[in-house]
């Protein structure tokens, strides 16, 4: 059984993989420094798998104690979710999220090759596709970043691009994620942010729920159907079993390097969000139109066809399920 280090399993997406790791027969350990998450969410997960895990509570900067746990364990590959990914808090912090995302990269690399363990999938971002290209993003298009987290990203991605150049033995996936939503269908696990949400679908489970008053939609005014902007949204759970078959595609081969979108391909509208979700759950959004945020682009939408042939993957969650599963989470949660 293929042993696989999780940073930062213990956060949004990284929980959800860490489910399907075990669904597949891999054996997962988790490292997180608890910055963006809460132990709770290890006992969650046990009780969802059935199971005790390894946990290991370090910060990625903690060069000697990522080495002990190396040195232990002996892992055959690692994903790589530990990270900051706050746009607007990277403008104010920039050191922080430079300090956080590439330096911490650093040192889990150097840990890596010195512990021959050369099989990495990193957590990247549509951000790096900036503001700048036409839709759908296709891995080749010109990068451009408009903000220091997307940076980190891409500084990342092309440090592992180097390192892929310099010694073609590492086996290297960067995930691009478009829009993560939704919950496991359990509802024990799901999004849980620090602060009040910043990103859409969050936010509207707070206003369903009567913890936030009313949902500001940012611009009415874009050049779409109705005026509001348009994202690729990707079910959690989808986007975790994507990194399970990017693991699985990697390991077969001796060396690998590639760039892989994993978004729905889809592009739903910020209205067509409230709607489903007001459908789905048979409840009203109250919602007021505001100027445009600062730095949104009127769409973004993924490629999905690397994904499909490189991959066989696919997303099989509808936006429906997207809508339902945030909800039993947000009702759960609560409870
Ligand atoms: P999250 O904040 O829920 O999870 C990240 C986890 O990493 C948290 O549990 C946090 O405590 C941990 N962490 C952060 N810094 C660490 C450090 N120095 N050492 C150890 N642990 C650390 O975020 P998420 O939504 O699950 O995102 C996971 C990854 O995916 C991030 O790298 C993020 O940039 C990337 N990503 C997220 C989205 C999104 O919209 N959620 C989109 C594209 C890319
Ligand atoms: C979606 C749409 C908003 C909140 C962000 C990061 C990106 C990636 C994914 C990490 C936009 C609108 C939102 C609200 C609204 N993360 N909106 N009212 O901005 O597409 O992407 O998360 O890599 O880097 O930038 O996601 O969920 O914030 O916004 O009208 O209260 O919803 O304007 O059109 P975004 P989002």
């Amino acid at each position: 059984m293929k042993k696989v280090l999780v940073t930062g399993g213990i956060g949004y997406i990284g929980s959800h993989t860490v489910i399907e790791l075990i669904n597949a027969g891999f054996h997962p350990v988790i490292m997180d420094n608890l910055y963006n998450s809460k132990i709770d969410v290890l006992f969650r997960l046990e009780k969802i798998c059935g199971k005790k895990l390894t946990f290991y509570e370090i910060d990625l900067r903690e060069k000697e104690k990522t080495n002990e746990m190396f040195l232990k364990e002996h892992f055959d590959a690692v994903i790589h979710f530990a990270g900051l990914k706050a746009v607007g808090e990277s403008v104010e912090k920039p050191l922080l999220y430079f300090d956080n995302n590439v330096h911490g990269t650093i040192k889990l690399l150097e840990v890596m090759e010195e512990n021959q363990c050369k099989s990495i999938i990193f957590s990247s971002s549509a951000t790096v596709y900036g503001d700048l290209n036409p839709v759908p993003f296709q891995e080749d298009m010109p990068t451009g970043v408009t903000n220091p987290y997307g940076r980190t990203k891409l500084m990342i991605e092309e440090m592992l691009e180097d390192m892929y150049a310099a010694d073609e033995n590492w086996r290297i996936v960067l995930l691009r994620y478009f829009n993560p939503v939704g919950a496991h269908e359990s509802g024990f696990i799901g999004e849980d942010p620090r602060d009040i949400p910043q990103n859409l679908m969050p936010y509207i489970a707070k206003v369903a729920s009567g913890e936030l008053k009313e949902l500001s939609i940012f611009g009415d005014d874009y050049n779409t159907p109705d005026g509001t902007a348009i994202r690729d949204y990707i079910h959690v759970v989808d986007l975790a079993k994507a990194h399970v078959k990017a693991l699985g595609v990697a390991l077969k081969e001796e060396s690998f390097f590639e760039k892989i979108n994993v978004g729905s391909s889809n592009g739903y509208s910020v209205m067509d969000m409230v709607k489903a979700f007001e459908k789905a759950n048979d409840l009203t959004v109250d919602y007021q139109i505001t100027p445009r945020r600062a730095g949104d682009i009127p769409e973004m939408r993924a490629d999905i066809e690397k994904a499909k042939v490189i991959l066989k993957w696919q997303p099989e969650k509808s936006l429906e399920d997207m809508c339902k599963d945030i909800w039993r989470w947000e009702s759960r949660s609560r409870t």
